[in-house]
């Protein structure tokens, strides 16, 4: 089974060619982080703008790498959302477009879904599992009793823990996206500064008050013209960070006896994540961590989440299915 997936939620425009839900023929990704990077975070006009340019050149490259034909497609899934409303009609529409030009299926795929089938290209995925989301926009523990079905055991009460990665990393003045930024000083540095280990209540998190103490801490040291040093600023953030997603996650693991977790999203791509949770698996699960050009947005992954939500579900959405920016992770 032939699937196109399509996505662009925030800022990329992509379209991939997945067979199978297992084989990509092709992911173009074209990224707007370059764009962005001058406001120091993505902003929602120009992003939507950049995707209206774009879209139909990364629909013909991602046709051309696959080698196929429009006809050959036997399914057309997009993100839905959430996500920004003006980049999601981008994709939404196109993707509309190409189903009725072509009379093919549709379905719109939730984003958040689309990051955890992200794992299936590489692994087998095992159920119950366990799925450790973290991204730009979400932080959740969430429970998969089996495929397409989502239960939701926490959440963030605020900042999601991109989005702190991204305001530290502002603050100690590195670009953005911070992510990736932070990550690579943090294994420059040592754990020096003091800093809160955010546990709030059962599998829920919080990661403001950590954001706020290193901006406050900054500030100090900056007051009182006093050095900072920021790859260990950027490895004590890290280290708290990683300390409570890893403990909540096999927390959670081991109470409800999971065969497998799964971590995605774009933090996933964390080099102190991976390795906290491979050197702390005590109990030996079986842990899934996508390859770095599946971990951030793309659109194999909305693709291989389409395919099996279609498994479950082989019923076309209708052409007035439309983008939807608070979309929530439902069970079919
Ligand atoms: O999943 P994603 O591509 O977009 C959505 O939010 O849906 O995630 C983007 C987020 C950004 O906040 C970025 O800073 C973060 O993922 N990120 C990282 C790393 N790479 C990307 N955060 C920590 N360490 C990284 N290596």
């Amino acid at each position: 089974m032939l699937v196109l997936g399509v996505e662009s939620s925030c800022d990329e425009t992509s379209v991939a060619i997945v067979k199978d839900g297992k084989e990509v023929l092709a992911n173009v990704v074209l990224s707007q982080i370059d764009i962005h990077k001058k406001f120091g975070g993505v902003v929602p006009e120009v992003a939507s703008r950049h995707h209206t340019y774009q879209v139909a050149v990364v629909f013909e490259e991602a046709f051309q790498k696959a080698n196929v034909k429009y006809e050959d497609i036997d399914l057309v899934a997009v993100t839905k959302g959430p996500g920004l409303i003006g980049s999601l009609l981008v994709g939404v529409n196109a993707a509309k477009t190409f189903a009725l030009v072509f009379n093919k299926p549709i379905i719109g795929v939730h984003h958040l879904a689309g990051h955890i089938y992200a794992n299936a290209i590489e692994h087998e995925m095992n159920f119950p599992a366990i799925a450790l989301l973290v991204s730009g926009g979400n932080t959740e523990l969430i429970y998969m009793p089996e495929h397409f079905k989502f239960e939701i055991l926490g959440e963030t009460h605020d900042d999601a823990v991109g989005e702190s990665y991204d305001k530290v990393a502002r603050v100690v003045g590195l670009p953005y996206p911070g992510g990736p930024a932070v990550d690579k000083l943090a294994h420059e540095g040592k754990v020096t500064y003091h800093l809160p280990k955010p546990y709030v209540d059962a599998y829920n998190f919080s990661f403001s008050g950590l954001k706020s103490a290193v901006i406050n801490l900054h500030h100090n040291l900056e007051q009182r013209h006093e050095e900072i040093n920021v790859p260990d600023l950027c490895a004590s953030f890290q280290d708290s960070v990683t300390e409570v997603l890893v403990n909540k996650t096999f927390k959670a693991a081991n109470e409800l006896k999971v065969k497998q977790i799964i971590v995605a999203g774009g933090v996933s791509a964390n080099k102190g994540l991976k390795e906290r949770f491979h050197n702390e698996n005590k109990y030996g699960f079986d842990i899934c961590i996508p390859s770095i050009k599946y971990c951030t947005d793309n659109a194999a992954m909305i693709a291989v989440a389409g395919y099996y939500q279609w498994q479950k579900h082989p019923v076309s959405d209708n052409l007035e299915m439309n983008a939807d920016a608070s979309l929530e992770l439902e069970s079919l």
